[in-house]
Parts: C-alpha cells; structure tokens; sequence
C-alpha cells in the first residue's frame, strides 16, 4: 500500500517480573497511513506507550517487526535506527523529556540535522506555528505543562518528518488549547504525515480518524467485534 508510512506485524513484547511474565503485546498488527490521524486508547496500564515507543523504535518488539515505508527495521544496528529516527519520526514523549538546562528554541533545534542557521530558522518558525514565538527563550521550568508539551511537539517536527507519534499529547491542556492542538495535528496530517495519539481523551480520539483500542495485549479496531 503506496500510503503506509509505517507498520507493527505480529509484534509482540513481554516483561518478566519476580518470575512473572506479562504480555503487553501480543501479536500487534497495526499499519499507520499517510494524511490520516490514528488514535491508539485503551486502559492505564494497557501497553499504549509501550506500542508507541516499538513504532518510534525507540525498543525492540520481542516478536515481529516494524517497517518504516517498505524498509524492515529488525537487522538494523542502533546507528542505523537513530538515523531512520532522526530523519522518518517525530516523537512527543508522555513527560515531554525537554533539557532543563537550555531554552524553548535551543531544545527544539537540539535534533536538528543539518545546517544550523537553517536550523535555527525553522525552530523559530515551529515554536511559531505552535503558539509559543514569545517563549523561545524561555527555559522548561518557566513555561506551563502545556507550552513544553508544544515545544516538544515543535521538537519532534523540527526535521520535517513524515511520521508524527505522541503520547497523551493534550495531557495537560485546557479545552481551548486542546483545540489548537487538534487542529495542528490535522494540518500535520493534511500536508501528507502519518499522525498517530495515544490519548484517553475522548475529545482527541473523536478527532481521529482511525481509533485502534488495546485490551489484555491485543489491538483492535474501535467498533469493531474482536
Ligand atoms: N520496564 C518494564 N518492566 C516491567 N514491566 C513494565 C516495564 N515497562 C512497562 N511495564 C508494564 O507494561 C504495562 C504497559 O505499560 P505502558 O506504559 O505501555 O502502559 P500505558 O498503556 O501507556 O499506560 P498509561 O495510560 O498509564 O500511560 C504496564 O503494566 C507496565 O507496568
Ligand atoms: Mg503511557
């Protein structure tokens, strides 16, 4: 399918615990389109970062693969995973991960590749398009949850990826700004990236386009019988 910008077959991933094993994942299919917003929901404690983090391969499934576009990413080395990553995947962390120490701009330019005035450019421009041209020197500790969970969203987009993957992205917003939000991620998915948001919020969930729910380690399409 021309339109798959990134896709989960079978993955399946497990932790042990005191002897314990628990199935997170459990034969995961899942394949993520081009121009759409997917919404992954289900439980606390259902595996919904986990999926997430696979999908950024930011962790190896135990079981099953991950390509990117046609590409198998299972043989790559960390180098070559890093690369797919900087160039193919904007990620937006549940706890949003900014560096304390530098400001708005400086940490949405930190994953930049390539050169840095350009750079530079462009993380202005992002913090602009996510509201925040007035916090660019601002550092994490005086913005609000919401403005760092933006910068880290201008972050993730900071190297034009085709890819968007956020987890629990309006965690700390306030309906108007959730709005904003929702409508950034639209325009995100109208220029022709994949958008996928693990949320709990209906209100984010009804924006989607696809809803895939996870339950007891198995993921389903929303509405659907399984
Ligand atoms: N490193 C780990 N070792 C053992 N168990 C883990 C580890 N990481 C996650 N888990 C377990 O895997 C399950 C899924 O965790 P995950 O963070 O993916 O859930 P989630 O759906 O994102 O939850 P939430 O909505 O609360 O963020 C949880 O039961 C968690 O305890
Ligand atoms: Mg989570």
């Amino acid at each position: 399918m021309v339109n798959a910008l990134l896709r989960a077959e079978a993955v399946g991933k497990s932790y042990s615990l005191k002897g314990e094993r628990i199935d997170v994942l459990r034969d995961v299919d899942l394949t993520v389109r081009a121009g759409e917003i997917t919404a992954l929901v289900g439980r606390s404690g259902s595996g919904k970062t986990t999926l997430l983090h696979i999908l950024g391969l930011l962790a190896a499934p135990d079981r099953g693969r991950v390509l990117v576009g046609e590409a198998d990413m299972s043989g790559l080395g960390d180098g070559a995973l890093a690369d797919v990553r900087r160039r193919r995947i904007g990620f937006v962390f549940q706890a949003y991960s900014l560096l304390p120490q530098h400001s708005a701009l400086r940490n949405v330019l930190l994953p930049h590749a390539g050169p840095r005035a350009r750079g530079e450019e462009r993380a202005r421009g992002l913090l602009d398009r996510v509201g925040l041209a007035g916090r660019a020197r601002h550092a994490p500790g005086e913005l609000s949850g919401g403005e760092q969970q933006r910068v880290a969203l201008a972050r993730a987009l900071i190297n034009d990826p085709p890819v968007v993957l956020a987890d629990e992205p309006t965690g700390n917003l306030d309906e108007a700004a959730e709005r904003v939000l929702l409508g950034l991620f639209r325009e995100l998915a109208d220029e022709g990236r994949a958008v996928v948001l693990v949320t709990h919020d209906p209100a984010v969930s009804d924006a989607a386009d696809v809803v895939h729910r996870l339950d007891s380690g198995v993921l389903a399409p929303e509405g659907s019988a399984a």
